[in-house]
């Protein structure tokens, strides 16, 4: 059952429900046309100041113009009821589209790409979203973005809670300071949620999971930044520093801007580019500067990279050994019998060469697998190893086949 009228808003039917509101599709007879109503719970009204609060915050949301923001065309009070009239998205939530799978980069950047000028917009004014998320972001009949909810965290704030399941919002994509209930906030708040809806755009799965809300909030607070391209090591690996400067612990390590955050996916999306690892923006003039924390314990270079180096190579080896031993013992056999000496030194350079290819490679990709950020190209660096390793064996092979078929 849902009311018949809102204000002068003639309900249609229920749009649905988030956690603190229900959203209605009704007609404006003013205007004549279909507008979105979104009814805050009557449960608001018993703070003394929401009534205040409301009508200052939804006359700011309502002023912040722009093409990548759902337009806030009225609010007011029905019977005690709050409630926002706002353009109708047709074509739902991006939240909608995550379900059929994750994004292509390409179709990341471009959404991205009109977010953030939208973003970057109301934190000029010192807006902030506060609760960004794929559900907050709809997309009109020819499937672009817009921003929607512009500020509702705030306006809400106070009614909410983490515990239940009517916490405000959704603390999946909910900054570490945001988490810990700060309240000097600012725009790299979203920052940080622009980078964990990235990251689920781009993978299909959340950035941290966990059995309950609090459980998750700790976890944004607590736990590294998690490694995207371990969740999908097909991405291009710029893609891990725009994930760890956006979603960075510390604000001040974030990108200052959603715009420079877009400016850099946008370089990984060019095909010929050899993304270089970016480094924090400058500070907004009102912070202090601070030496450069990384949450991540990944160190390009120094002792941890050799050990891991090492490791890897072992760990490779050990896996390609059994395989080096088997081809040998084939193409020594084979060798052998062959009769003369030219013959045994061709069949053994190939024997060798294909064994110590072989090895090669399982060495190199072992290699990759644990060192990614230094070695980019899969494509390139096996094979290459894989090459070197196969001229070594040739020329040992046939050294080898020589002094085999004289003796
Ligand atoms: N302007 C709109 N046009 C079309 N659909 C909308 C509009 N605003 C909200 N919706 C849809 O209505 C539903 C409820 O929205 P609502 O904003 O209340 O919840 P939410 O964003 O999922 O969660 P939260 O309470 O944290 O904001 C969502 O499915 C949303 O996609
Ligand atoms: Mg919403």
């Amino acid at each position: 059952m849902f009311p018949q009228h809102i204000g002068r808003y003639e309900v249609k039917r229920e749009l649905g429900r988030g956690g603190m509101a229900t959203v209605f599709v009704a007609f404006d007879p003013e205007f004549e046309r279909d507008v979105a109503v979104k009814v805050l719970p009557r449960e608001f009204l018993h703070d003394p100041h929401f009534r205040a609060r409301f009508k200052r915050e939804a006359k700011i949301i309502a002023a912040l113009e722009h093409p990548a923001i759902v337009p806030v065309y009225d609010y007011g009070e029905d019977d005690g009821q709050p409630f926002i009239v706002m353009r109708l998205m047709p074509g739902g939530s991006l939240a909608d589209r995550l379900k059929q799978g994750p994004l292509t980069l390409p179709e990341v950047a471009r959404i991205f790409t009109r977010l953030a000028g939208a973003l970057d917009e109301a934190h000029r004014r010192g807006i902030i979203h506060r609760d960004l998320k794929p559900g907050n972001i709809l997309l009109d009949s020819q499937g672009d973005p817009y921003v929607s909810d512009f500020g509702m965290a705030k306006l809400t704030q106070g009614a909410s809670s983490f515990s239940g399941s009517t916490i405000m919002g959704t603390p999946a994509y909910m900054s570490p300071e945001q988490a810990k209930g700060e309240h000097d906030l600012d725009g790299r708040s979203d920052i940080y949620a622009l980078g964990a809806i990235l990251f689920e755009m781009l993978t299909g799965k959340l950035p941290y999971d966990a059995d309950s809300p609090m459980g998750i909030a700790v976890k944004h607070i607590t736990e590294p930044v998690p490694r995207i391209l371990d969740v999908k090591p097909d991405l291009p690996p710029g893609c891990e520093d725009v994930i760890r400067q956006a979603m960075a612990k510390d604000r001040r390590d974030r990108f200052p801007t959603a715009n420079a955050l877009v400016t850099t996916l946008q370089t990984l999306t060019a095909p010929s580019t050899h993304p270089q690892p970016s480094r924090p923006q400058p500070e907004p003039a009102t912070q202090k500067a601070k030496p450069e924390v990384h949450e991540t314990p990944t160190q390009p270079l120094g002792c941890s990279f050799v050990l891991r180096w090492a490791l890897a190579s072992a760990a490779g080896g050990a896996v390609g050994l059994p395989i080096l031993a088997l081809v040998i013992a084939v193409g020594a056999a084979t060798a052998q019998a062959a009769g003369n000496v030219a013959a045994t030194a061709i069949i053994s350079a190939i024997g060798m060469g294909i064994a110590l290819s072989l090895f090669g490679g399982a060495v190199a990709f072992a290699q990759w697998f644990v060192l990614r950020r230094l070695i980019p190209a899969v494509r390139w660096w096996v094979p290459a190893s894989a090459a070197v390793w196969a001229s070594i064996g040739l020329v040992l092979g046939f050294i080898v086949g020589i002094g085999a078929g004289r003796g």
